[in-house]
């Protein structure tokens, strides 16, 4: 009678080494990195097993390392299990949190080709679906979009199978009691823990979750029947994947999990769980890190290329720096145009060099224009003023057929540019003194050079808007063009060389012998200061010398040798061998006379350019020396007696020799800065 009892005891035994061999739990309180089979970006961090970062595109798995026996043995039927694990996700700021995670039950820890973003990290387009892939999963996913219909809501849980498509999901939430439901935000900054219970016998899987601080709901969020068996393999993994996708990515924690084959998971000991990573912080160190770092560089890359392209502007325009000013003048020439039409300022280039600058002859590339560069290096004060501007740009708009013409200029640093009308035939200057035989002037070309200086001159003192100083007229100053016409230049330039100065430290500008007397005195330049340099240049036409001869015992000056022949003996006897006497006699006489009546002491006594082209034309008959020829030799009281006439009552001027030379006197002394020849 006892036997059969003790075979029951036995059995009952056996049985029961049976069913414990079919247990199979686990309690992670916490995770210490030592066994989990992780990949991708998962890791252990603090005690927490973190699946993924809040990088773009990443992908996390974990699993158990050892596999569960599915099945009773001999039963078709999967075994219950339960499963409960504490989550928190943080989302990379408030709205752009994803894609999720999810729990797995799999027959490899290996999740070949899983694709992030809504696959969670588990299945990719091509298997997704297929029931092949033996997989359980209950996914907690915080971003709406794979199947609209079906997972309704971005802040969801559902139950799957071999796909991504669930079989159930609800809106994350859990009931208070049975009936009141409250929301629960997977993205909430709190832990959150879930269950997952099948139940073999009864084939229904739960899913439940709640906050951390509120224990198992009763009613389950989601509650269906399901039969497991052709899902699961012999031998399964349970594991988690975790992934985030474009834009959107959170920190997916696992703080804690439990697992338990034939019985409800074994509580969690929520005490020891540590609260996740100092996630916001590190995170936002890093991000800060980054932000740097990158508006770091970018300064560094917007600063290097700004000074590479003021180093090739530099370099492409030269020194063409404007001020905004210099923009409104239309005769600005560009550095750049005229350093190639001079050939780079070459000296083969250079047609002259004078007191203010070099000239060199250029060929405008634009236009093909042959031009005059002069080069004037400037002292202080050329600085660019805008006052400065505007007279070169008032000068630049004189147009005479007796002038050469200004066509524009340029500012380059401490250098002066003016671009002239280039004039083919020299200067005057260069004509009456050439060594070069033919090359002689005529009377008839000196005449006419005569008159369209004259021309010019008026032009510029009293037909144009403004009243135009020249303040140099001289030989050289007076270019010849093709036809022999003279064209005056460099008019109204020795103003703008003092501009700006004060006066009381203003230099003479001139040329000695050209200078009028009351000029070395008062160093105030006027009309009548330009027609007494006519005056001597006339002089130096007709008798082709220089208006001062430098000679080492005694400098002669071309008036008082004119005054002393005709004091001695004929006035004609100054007159330019080179002539060969082929002049008209009374144009000559003129010429003499007027060029001694201009150059005259008194600058009351000079006529004005308008009375010298009267008298030129022979409009008006030259009061003085009507008949000069006829008292060439007769003596310097019937001189001083024609002066008289004129109304000039100072005697003194009649002394010939004093009436010239003394102003040259006052020129060679130094007690005035020259500038100039
Ligand atoms: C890691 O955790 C497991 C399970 O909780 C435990 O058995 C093991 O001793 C721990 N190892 C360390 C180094 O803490
Ligand atoms: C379990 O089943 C296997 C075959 O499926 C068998 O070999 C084994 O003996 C069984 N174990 C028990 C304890 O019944
Ligand atoms: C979306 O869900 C509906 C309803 O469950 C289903 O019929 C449909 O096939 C799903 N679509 C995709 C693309 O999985
Ligand atoms: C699932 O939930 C239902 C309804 O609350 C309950 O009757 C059943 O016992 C639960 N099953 C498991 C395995 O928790």
């Amino acid at each position: 009678m006892a036997e059969p009892s003790y075979f029951l005891v036995l059995l009952l035994f056996f049985c029961s080494l049976f069913l414990k061999s079919q247990s199979f739990d686990f309690v992670y309180n916490g995770f210490n990195g030592s066994d989990l089979v992780l990949d991708g970006y998962a890791r252990i961090k603090d005690k927490a097993l973190k699946l993924t970062d809040r990088s773009q595109n990443v992908i996390g798995h974990a699993f158990f390392p050892k596999p569960i026996p599915m099945f009773k043995n001999s039963s078709l039927d999967v075994s219950t299990f339960s499963t409960h694990f504490v989550f928190q996700i943080v989302p990379s700021d408030a709205n752009r949190g994803g894609y999720g995670f999810a729990f797995i039950l799999s027959p490899s820890t290996q999740l070949f080709g899983a694709q992030g973003g809504h696959y969670l990290g588990v299945l990719n387009p091509s298997n997704d679906g297929k029931s092949s892939n033996h997989l359980f999963i209950v996914e907690f996913d915080t971003v709406t979009g794979y199947n609209e219909t079906s997972d309704r809501y971005g802040n969801h849980i559902g139950i799957n199978v071999n796909g991504m498509n669930s079989i159930a999901s609800e809106s994350a939430s859990y009931y208070k009691g049975t009936q009141k439901k409250e929301d629960v935000d997977l993205e909430e900054k709190e832990p959150i823990q879930a269950w997952i219970d099948y139940d073999g016998l009864a084939k229904q899987v739960n899913v439940t979750v709640s906050p951390l601080s509120v224990s198992k709901p009763i009613k389950p969020l989601i509650s269906i029947f399901i039969d497991l068996s052709p899902v699961m393999k012999d031998y399964m993994y349970a594991g988690f994947s975790a992934a985030t996708g474009e834009k959107k990515a959170s920190s997916h924690y696992i703080l804690g999990w439990s697992l338990k084959l034939n019985g409800f998971s074994d509580p969690l000991d929520v005490s020891q769980f540590s609260p996740i990573p100092a996630e916001q912080s590190s995170s936002s160190q890093n991000k800060l890190k980054r932000a740097l770092i990158v508006t770091f560089s970018v300064v560094l890359f917007i600063l290097l290329l700004a000074l590479l392209s003021i180093f090739v502007y530099r370099k492409v325009m030269k020194f063409d720096v404007l001020e905004d000013w210099e923009l409104d003048c239309p005769h600005r020439f560009r550095y750049k145009d005229l350093h190639v039409a001079t050939r780079g300022f070459k000296e083969s280039e250079i047609i002259g060099v004078g007191g203010f600058g070099t000239v060199y002859k250029g060929v405008l590339r634009a236009t093909g224009a042959e031009v005059a560069v002069k080069k004037i290096i400037s002292n202080d004060t050329l600085k660019g003023t805008r006052e400065f501007a505007a007279e070169i740009e008032s000068l630049g708009r004189l147009r005479h057929k007796h002038l050469v013409n200004l066509q524009g200029w340029c500012k380059n640093k401490s250098n002066l540019l003016l671009v002239y009308d280039y004039v083919p035939n020299g200067s005057l200057h260069s004509l009456l003194y050439s060594s070069k035989k033919g090359t002689v002037l005529s009377w008839e070309q000196r005449f006419n050079i005569i008159k369209g200086i004259a021309s010019g001159l008026l032009y510029l003192h009293e037909e144009w808007e403004k009243v135009v100083i020249h303040r140099d007229v001289k030989s050289s100053n007076v270019l010849i063009d093709r036809n022999m016409n003279a064209r005056l230049g460099d008019f109204g330039l020795a103003r703008l060389y003092d501009h700006g100065q004060n006066s009381h430290t203003t230099n003479v500008v001139g040329t000695i012998g050209y200078i009028a007397p009351e000029l070395t005195r008062t160093g105030k330049a006027s009309k009548s200061t330009d027609v007494f340099a006519y005056g001597i240049l006339l002089l130096e036409v007709a008798c082709g010398r220089t208006p001062v001869v430098y000679q080492p015992d005694r400098n002669v000056i071309l008036v008082d040798r004119i005054l002393d022949c005709l004091q001695m003996s004929n006035i004609f006897d100054a007159v330019d061998p080179k002539l060969n006497s082929t002049y008209t006699i009374e144009e000559m006489e003129l010429v003499l006379g007027l060029g001694l009546l201009c150059s005259h002491r008194k600058p009351e006594a000079r006529p004005t350019m308008r009375q010298v082209i009267r008298y030129l034309n022979r409009d008006e008959i030259l009061p003085v020396f009507d008949n000069l020829n006829s008292f060439g030799s007769k003596r310097a009281d019937q001189i001083r007696s024609r002066f008289k006439a004129l109304g000039l009552t100072d005697d003194s001027i009649i002394t010939t020799s004093s009436i010239h030379s003394s102003s040259v006197g006052e020129m060679s002394s130094s007690s005035f800065e020259i500038t100039g020849r």
